[in-house]
């Protein structure tokens, strides 16, 4: 008999150990923290009697399916003859070191009778304890394979209890939190709606064990799918009590056809593990996306002017041109263009026409995009713009000319999402045609410094004339729309590498680590009230940095001070979105100076550590922490949320988090409205020690419903 096989993926802190049994299945065994005797691990799987009298498997590290298996499956295939049963035994493995901090463990698997073999790839990111893990599916069979089901990832943990955090939303409405304790069965979380795909629910979830986990205490895993399509994850409580995972691209009408030959890479499940709660576990997925994810995740960024709300449709070069005073004004880097400067047959002045048209509208804009840039330029400021290239309106010149670019059943009746339709990336002529839209502004105009990249509807009527014509199943369609839509941002990139762009689907209706290994940062939401900010920041600040949130200071909750809005947007990468003459001197002298402040700790924000302190569902403020990396610096947002109970001031003090304990600190009030005195002594000093253990009240109240304090260290 074979010796079993063990197989250790590790990070600094954290172990996943794989087994092969004695059919040559390749199970998990154990998931958590490092034993301190590695030579203990060959005695876990002796502990555990798993196989009951029904010989039901439930821990193996990618389940296939029509064999032994009696569970979700990882992995379901049609082979050439037709046969729908896969079995997967292991053959060998190999650890590489890829560069400093990162191991991959690359597994090979193949089935005994097919040909055909699965790699499943993890990749470790030690310092940061994140997993990436993917699977690679090649056909060695002599013909045509389908590919039923593909998951990048089955993994399975033991626990008492498991507690999902999901998210649901829809526009204006992201990020809201769910979370329930998962009961036997599956609890399945999806998106069917092809570009825009998580417009109801994000490829991102938490996952507590044993007890819901705090910032600071519990067992936690963050994960986020880098794949901006159709998703699936299956969380299957199996009869042991234990959870399997199974996360992946959405098998839903997506069969896949694999050729003699081919090869099938899944999308990449990316996760982080802390069994120290969700602010450690989010602090590292955090170093590890500007580090080795977000398109220059440790680079700088633009604060900037936009128009789409000062405006919306209704604008034209001078009114442009007045308006780049107000950036002036401001103080901001950079004016941002939004929708409806094109199109001339269908007019884009609404949403119901021209989208397709990419040629500068002559009324609106006589003088073209290269005099906006110049005149922006002229005064100081860089100058951006708002495309959205995979859509089409149907009345445009676009889908007259092009019918068969547009994803649309032909011989059935249209649907739209926001009055619009979907181009078909899986065809190359198309992606020539969407990469051609960015080039051509951005060889035409080489000043133009930077790019929204909108995406608002969904796919309706899947089906794809390109597919067609080409002999391909139409089931490709989902897939490909989003491996066309890479290799045209592939292609962006290489051409434009210092473009910063910002991802933008209706808000966050397209946000994940696979689009954002392309983009430098993505619009949070059209819902810029800022109370509703608060509460979708605390969300996304789980997943993403700060550097990569855009928040933009807008007319969208007037009822709100211009100072919250400020103090709000401040927390993210900021933005104004109003006219700015509208506003009052003293209202300018307060975002001017905010604006100031701001480029002042940016660097605290971006590159620093978050904590959170105060959670807006728990009490009526909220309070988020910024500590930079060698802990000299810190800024502290707190906002009043509710007046509920009359409880609207801060009667106890925040207990701040990540100073250095043997440090002394001063504490000084930022983005002060004209003529108002701090309340806060700016000449006591306080030691790390304090001001973590007791804390500081920031003295919030119904006169001061956001402050934003400086914590500076004395040395
Ligand atoms: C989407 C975006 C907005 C704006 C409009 C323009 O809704 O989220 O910010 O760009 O499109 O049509």
């Amino acid at each position: 008999m074979t010796p079993q096989t063990l197989i250790f993926i590790e990070s600094q802190d954290y172990t996943m150990v794989l087994q092969t049994d004695w059919n040559k299945r390749l199970r998990h065994i154990y998931f958590g923290e490092k034993l301190v005797q590695s030579s203990d691990y060959a005695l876990i799987a002796k502990q555990f009697r798993y196989n009951g009298v029904n010989e039901d498997v439930f821990n193996v590290a990618y389940t296939p399916s029509g064999t032994w298996n009696i569970a979700e499956p990882a992995l379901q295939i049609q082979h050439t003859d037709g046969n729908p049963s896969t079995e997967l035994h292991y053959v060998q493995h190999k650890v590489q070191q890829l560069q400093e901090n990162v191991l991959q463990t690359v597994i090979d698997l193949v089935d005994p009778l097919y040909e055909t073999s699965v790699r499943l790839f993890f990749k470790v990111y030690q310092k940061e304890n994140v997993f990436e893990q993917w699977t690679n599916i090649q056909n060695g069979e002599k013909g045509a394979i389908l590919l039923k089901k593909y998951a990048s990832a089955n993994l399975y943990f033991r626990s008492h209890d498991f507690y999902l955090t999901q998210y649901h939303g829809t526009w204006a409405t992201e990020m809201q939190p769910v979370t329930q304790r998962l009961t036997k069965g599956i609890k399945m979380l999806d998106s069917k709606l092809g570009a825009r795909a998580n417009l109801y629910a994000p490829p991102t979830f938490m996952l507590s064990f044993d007890e819901k986990s705090t910032e600071e205490t519990g067992k936690v895993l963050l994960a986020n799918l880098a794949w901006s399509g159709n998703f699936r994850f299956d969380f299957e409580v199996d009869r042991y009590d234990n959870l399997r995972l199974i996360a992946g691209a959405n098998p839903y009408n997506s069969e896949y056809q694999l050729k003699e030959g081919e090869s099938f890479e899944t999308p990449h499940l990316i996760f982080v593990y802390s069994e120290n709660g969700k602010g450690e576990a989010s602090r590292n997925l955090h170093q590890w996306a500007r580090k080795y994810r977000i398109y220059d995740g440790e680079g700088e960024r633009l604060t900037l002017l936009n128009n789409w709300e000062a405006t919306y449709f209704d604008f034209d070069e001078n009114k442009l041109v007045q308006l780049f005073d107000g950036a002036k004004k401001l103080g901001v880097d950079l004016f941002l263009l939004d929708d409806g400067w094109f199109a001339n047959k269908y007019p884009r002045n609404s949403d119901f026409m021209g989208l397709g048209d990419w040629q500068t509208n002559r009324k609106k804009l006589p003088s073209g995009l290269g005099y906006l840039v110049k005149e922006a330029n002229k005064k100081g400021i860089e100058f951006g713009i708002w495309i959205e290239p995979e859509m089409v309106n149907p009345k445009s010149e676009l889908y007259e000319n092009h019918p068969d670019w547009v994803i649309r059943q032909p011989d059935r009746r249209e649907y739209y999402y926001r009055n619009q339709l979907v181009l078909d990336l899986s065809n190359p002529e198309v992606q020539d045609h969407v990469f051609g839209v960015f080039d051509t502004i951005f060889t035409e105009n080489p000043k133009m410094a930077y790019c929204k990249w909108d995406c608002n509807s969904i796919v309706y009527n899947s089906y794809s004339a390109y597919l067609e014509k080409e002999n391909l199943p139409q089931t490709h369609l989902y897939v490909d729309y989003v491996k066309g839509l890479y290799k045209v941002l592939q292609r962006v990139r290489a051409k434009y590498p210092k473009v910063p762009m910002m991802l933008c689907s209706g808000g966050g209706g397209r946000v994940d680590y696979g689009a954002l290994q392309y983009f430098t940062e993505f619009w949070v939401s059209d819902n810029t009230a800022p109370i509703d900010r608060v509460f979708m920041h605390w969300e996304y600040s789980h997943f993403y940095p700060a550097i990569v949130l855009c928040a933009h200071v807008t007319n969208w909750d007037k009822s709100a001070s211009i100072k919250y809005r400020t103090d709000v947007a401040s927390m993210g990468k900021l933005g104004f979105d109003i006219v700015v003459e509208e506003l009052s001197d003293k209202e300018q002298q307060f975002c001017r100076e905010a604006v100031q402040n701001y480029d002042s700790f940016k660097d605290v924000l971006w590159k620093g550590d978050l904590y959170r302190l105060q959670n807006p569902y728990d009490y009526p403020f909220a309070s988020f922490q910024f500590v930079s990396v060698d802990k000299s610096r810190s800024i502290v947002f707190s906002y009043l949320i509710t007046n509920r109970f009359e409880i609207n001031y801060s009667i106890e003090p925040v207990r701040f988090k990540g100073l250095d304990a043997s440090q002394k600190y001063r504490i000084r009030e930022l983005n002060l409205f004209p003529n108002t005195i701090s309340s806060i002594d700016e000449s006591a000093v306080y030691s790390g020690d304090y001001l973590m253990k007791i804390g500081f009240n920031p003295d919030i109240g119904l006169e001061r419903k956001s402050v934003v304090l400086e914590v500076k260290s004395l040395s």
